[in-house]
């Protein structure tokens, strides 16, 4: 059944839980989308996890609108949602309306835009415009510099008094649902039971609506794991296993065998064969 932002909001008067993953390339969307995931991110963490980058804060539209369209054409059933980079919304609401128009021509059916109040006048056109927003507050990785690097936010009573300020005035604004990432668990509840829009935790404990994860830390893949993350296989060592034993049966003639190799039909093999020692005698 194809997911929409409708089913999304569903699921949270059924008390179903909204399970999300990321996803940056055709082959791993594909996976996901045939095991049932309700919704794909094409999330900046494309810039760290894929391209190797520091951080997320150098990815580019470019580089985001490439991965989206291979993402897209490995989905059937799951909700696409494309991540808008750092210098892609903030510099003016205009500038904001339209590289959220570029992830839907892309193929995406919901953008993700990190911050809260500031940011709620484009939220309010991007909405009225057809473009359906997924927010997203707490430890909003695009804020590192200003948040002096990856620290849970909303530790204290004022602090998460102003994220929960932040989430109401989003979904007045309109979000679908509402990422929270880094903040306690206390925190992400109260949220979570006073907004009627789902909200979908990462590293935000267990009572948020939903979950995300960014892919690599589902499979052990990424530089290191973090705290917030469950490895449930650790595919480095199943990736690492298989090359090795690659390099070991390449360098010992063990692979290819003829099953992975294409014979010419005896006949042509002949001719071949004749043709070329007929071609060396005449050539002295
Ligand atoms: O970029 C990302 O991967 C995210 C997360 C919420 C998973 O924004």
């Amino acid at each position: 059944m194809k997911i929409t932002i409708r089913t999304i909001k569903e699921k949270k008067a059924k008390a179903e839980k909204i399970v999300a993953l990321t996803a940056y390339d055709y082959p791993t969307a594909k996976i996901l989308d045939a095991v049932g995931i309700d919704i794909i991110l094409v999330g900046d963490s494309l810039g760290n996890v894929v391209l190797g980058y520091e951080n997320t804060l150098p990815v580019t539209m470019e580089e985001m609108l490439h991965h989206t369209r291979a993402v897209k054409r490995g989905i059937r059933n799951a909700l696409l949602v494309g991540d808008m980079p750092f210098l892609s919304y903030q510099t003016s609401v205009e500038e904001g309306i339209r590289n959220a128009g570029l992830f839907i021509k892309a193929g995406a059916e919901a953008v993700k835009i990190e911050g809260g109040r500031q940011f709620i006048p484009l939220i309010e056109r991007l909405t009225r415009s057809g473009i359906p927003v997924m927010g997203h507050i707490g430890l909003t990785p695009q804020w590192i510099h200003s948040f002096g690097g990856y620290r849970i936010q909303g530790r204290t009573a004022k602090d998460a008094l102003a994220l929960l300020e932040d989430a109401h005035l989003l979904e007045k604004a309109g979000v679908f649902s509402l990422v929270l990432e880094g903040v306690p668990v206390e925190v992400a509840k109260l949220i979570t039971e006073s907004l009627s829009i789902p909200t979908i935790g990462i590293g935000a404990g267990m009572h948020c609506d939903g979950q995300i994860l960014v892919f690599h830390d589902l499979f052990g893949w990424g530089d290191f794991v973090p705290k917030h993350a469950k490895v449930m296989i650790d595919l480095k060592a199943v990736i690492s296993e298989g090359v090795r034993r690659y390099i070991e049966e390449v360098r010992q003639g063990i692979f290819p065998q003829e099953d992975n190799a294409v014979f010419m039909n005896e006949e042509e093999a002949e001719i071949l064969r004749k043709e070329w020692s007929q071609r060396k005698s005449s050539e002295g």
